[in-house]
């Protein structure tokens, strides 16, 4: 993921000594340089390490066992210094294999933003910092761009509603006076696919396991497990699968299983659940003890 607003500065900083239309097109052409000089050397070694496929299976043999690489120890190390955060991003990008596969991203996200982020999840240009404190997402999530969690209200119904009156840092109250938004988790279950754009209000606390969520869509409450939903407000527009198929897939909890057993089963996946494809999940993934709910990240 490329910094564009440390880019920016460096435009902004430069002002002054460029012509008016490199002044504008400067930050884009910083950021597709750098995009470039970040994005070719991860390619070459896809290419040179036999392909697309190879490249996916590579990097995973570092996640999987949930231990960053050394370069990734440091750099969640040096994350403490906010100035160093754009480039070490970039690092793990190129090292780990970025939000997708990086165990340096997850540990980063747990130990200086509090959110929990599933293996194999992913969302385009997503930093760790961007959820707020106390989200869980599970694994095998796939979240498009400009997803946002909101996690409180304003007080509504005191006589102002701005943070002069209920935030410390701003010098009128002694103390915070809204609960944390860490007090208001939301937890983001397995394999969930959510759209472009997609904004979570505060009363959804939990978004099911195989669940989507349609682009645009304001959701203002609880998502079920494999409901698609959509619209402002989201409302359920349909399930994904008639509900023995979904006890079927929520019993197998197959999202918890290593991801060399789930590729190498993977023609279960690749293609519709039809009942000859069903039939062999089932014996891939049997139903396991602890119910849908347990969680493994
Ligand atoms: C939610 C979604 C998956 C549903 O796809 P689908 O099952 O093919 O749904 P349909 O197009 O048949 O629509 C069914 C109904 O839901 C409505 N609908 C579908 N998506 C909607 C959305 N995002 N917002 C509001 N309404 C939506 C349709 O208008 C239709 O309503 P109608 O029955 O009154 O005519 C899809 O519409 C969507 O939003 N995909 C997200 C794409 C995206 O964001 N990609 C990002 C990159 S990964």
């Amino acid at each position: 993921m490329v910094p564009t607003a440390s880019l920016r500065q460096v435009a902004i900083s430069c002002h002054d000594f460029l012509p008016g239309w490199l002044h504008l097109n400067l930050p884009m052409i910083l950021e597709t340089t750098a995009q470039s000089i970040v994005t070719a050397p991860v390619l070459l070694c896809g290419i040179s390490a036999g392909g697309q496929r190879n490249r996916t299976l590579r990097f995973p043999c570092r996640v999987t066992q949930g231990h960053p690489t050394r370069v990734g120890r440091l750099c969640v190390r040096l994350y403490t210094w906010r100035v160093l955060r754009p480039v070490l991003r970039l690092i793990l990008d190129l090292w780990e294999g970025g939000v997708m596969f990086s165990p340096a991203w997850r540990m980063i996200a747990r130990k200086y933003h509090g959110v929990e982020f599933g293996e194999y999840s992913y969302s385009p240009g997503l930093k760790p910092g961007d959820l707020p404190p106390g989200t869980v997402v599970g694994r095998f999530c796939s979240i498009a761009s400009g997803f946002v969690v909101l996690r409180r209200n304003h007080p509504i119904e005191w006589a102002s509603q701005h943070p002069f009156f209920y935030r410390q840092t701003l010098g009128a109250c002694e103390s915070d006076r809204l609960e944390p938004v860490e007090c208001n988790p939301l937890e983001i279950g397995h394999d969930v696919w959510i759209g472009a754009n997609v904004i979570i209000l505060p009363k959804c606390k939990r978004i099911g396991n195989g669940a989507v969520i349609g682009a645009g869509s304001v959701v203002t409450k609880d998502v079920p497990d494999f409901a698609i939903v959509a619209g402002n407000p989201a409302r359920v527009i349909r399930w994904r699968f008639p509900s023995e198929v979904q006890e079927v897939i929520a019993a197998s909890h197959w999202w918890t299983e290593p991801l060399e057993k789930i590729l190498q089963h993977r023609a279960v996946f690749t293609g519709p659940l039809d009942p000859e494809r069903l039939k062999r999940f089932r014996t891939v993934f049997p139903p396991k003890a602890g119910g849908s709910s347990e969680r493994t990240l």
